[in-house]
């Protein structure tokens, strides 16, 4: 059975929903507080502009050029082509990366389940930070907690995706994204209230590049070497590019997925820039609404992974009305958190029905547990018990050019996806698709209006996409 959206709308919305998640709300707060804020946010937003833009509209082209899961869909764009068949491997790298992603996702959006009915609950009402952090550790210290959490939230993921992805997708997300806009922008004008705002859009706006360009310890010290010098480092913009390629689900086909569902007469340039103006939108709203509350009450802007379940109860156990605002906080946020979800496992479910001929109910149990199992090292490595220690080895230092880094599984996880198969995902998308498909095809795929947007995005795919994500990839390996 053929799948398509039932309009443009739907497809904006899918796509939307793939795109705006923990990546906007969770993670984009936390790595602008872990690498010093705004030269951070300049190089994601030209991350965005530079390499996002032209990759999403590559994407949406070839999968709704291809019509089917990834690894088909490279498949036969590369014999229509005349191109190497191991383009197909791209497909392949994409559902490894989706269910690695997907894998630590869901440990992060039970956790925001978790908070919804600690919200509902009443539990943040008049706490103080100490009481904040305790309730956060009482949660990330216990892996049973953590364990049943993740279980419910595959759980949902599974079911949402074996109902097929119109009715799955569309549902949730036609009144959910909205509601979660209008209630973001409602916490920003809570922020504006508070006095941490102004220091807020000062740390979010202000270029400080000593504090993007060298290393700093966990507590914002500099890091100096043997004579004293501060430590250059490439990784605050390996994590920027990889953000960007993250938070907009590109590199690993979740995007071309939903390409390939949509209608031959739809415009594409069109669409995505509306997805990336609003997933941009919502990533600057969030920084807006937490750094406020974490410069309000002294806390620590590069706290790591916790830093949304620090800040945002304590606003909520303060404002009036705050049990009903925050429980819907965390009840849209887990909603957008799923959304994101179906799209990070759809390619591996797709493709199971199309080449493998499983039915989709048994092909999303079937991924679904395995995901299921690649996320208990995530759990582990929070609640840093004894198999947290286990893992710990297997993993070890890691040497990035210019600086030695600890990794636990999941920042090992979150390093090789978000910083190496997304980036690299991209660039094969972008060689493939401005190097090897004729222009014929890519061109009539975008049908652009304007006579020199084609060329445009051509010059970019070819040389300025590709060029950037080499670049910083040869600075990480220590080649420059
Ligand atoms: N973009 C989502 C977020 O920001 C996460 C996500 C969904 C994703 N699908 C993806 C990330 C595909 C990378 C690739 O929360």
């Amino acid at each position: 059975m053929k799948h398509e959206w039932s309009s443009k709308f739907t497809f904006i919305l899918a796509a939307v929903g793939s795109a705006v998640g923990l990546g906007n709300i969770w993670k984009f707060p936390y790595i602008t507080g872990e690498y010093g804020g705004g030269v951070f946010i300049l190089a994601y937003l030209f991350c965005i502009a530079l390499i996002g833009l032209p990759i999403m509209l590559a994407e949406v082209a070839l999968g709704r050029r291809g019509k089917q899961s990834p690894v088909n869909t490279m498949t036969q764009l590369s014999l229509e082509a005349g191109g190497h068949p191991a383009w197909r491997l791209l497909g392949w790298s994409g559902m490894v990366a989706g269910c690695l992603i997907l894998s630590y996702y869901s440990v992060i959006a039970g956790e925001v389940l978790a908070y919804s009915f600690r919200a509902s609950s009443g539990a943040f009402e008049h706490q103080t930070v100490d009481g904040i952090k305790g309730i956060l550790n009482s949660l990330v210290s216990d892996p049973e907690k953590l364990l049943a959490w993740h279980t419910i939230f595959m759980a949902l993921t599974v079911l949402a995706v074996a109902k097929g992805v119109r009715g799955g997708i569309e549902k949730t997300v036609t009144f959910l994204m909205p509601a979660l806009f209008i209630l973001l922008i409602f916490l920003v004008f809570y922020a504006m209230t508070t006095d941490g705002f102004g220091q807020a859009v000062d740390f979010m706006f202000t270029p400080d590049a000593d504090k993007f360009f060298y290393a700093r310890s966990e507590l914002g010290q500099y890091l100096l070497d043997a004579n004293g010098e501060k430590i250059f480092t490439w990784k605050p913009m390996m994590v920027a590019m990889g953000h960007a390629f993250f938070t907009l689900s590109l590199g690993m086909g979740a995007i071309m997925m939903y390409g390939s569902y949509l209608n031959r007469h739809v415009s594409i340039g069109q669409m995505v820039l509306i997805i990336i103006s609003l997933d941009t939108l919502v990533a600057l709203l969030a920084g807006l609404a937490i750094f406020p509350l974490v410069f309000a009450n002294d806390l620590n802007p590069a706290a790591g992974p916790g830093l949304i379940f620090e800040t945002l109860p304590l606003a909520f156990g303060n404002m009036l009305g705050g049990t009903l605002v925050g429980t819907l906080f965390f009840v849209l946020l887990f909603f957008a958190a799923l959304s994101s979800a179906i799209s990070l496992i759809e390619p591996t479910i797709a493709w199971l029905i199309e080449s493998k001929g499983i039915r989709r109910i048994k092909a999303s149990v079937m991924t679904g547990i395995v995901v299921w199992f690649i996320g208990l090292g995530t759990i582990f490595s929070m609640t840093g018990t004894t198999l947290g220690d286990i893992f710990q080895p297997l993993v070890g230092n890691i040497s990035l050019n210019s600086g030695l880094f600890k990794y636990n599984f999941f920042q090992l996880i979150d390093l090789l996806t978000a910083s190496i198969m997304l980036p690299l995902g991209g660039l094969f998308i972008a060689i493939f698709a401005g190097w090897v498909m004729q222009q014929d095809s890519t061109e009539r795929e975008f049908s652009f209006k304007n006579r020199f947007v084609y060329p445009s995005w051509q010059f970019m795919i070819r040389y300025v996409s590709p060029f950037l994500v080499a670049i910083v990839f040869l600075n990480i390996i220590g080649i420059f």
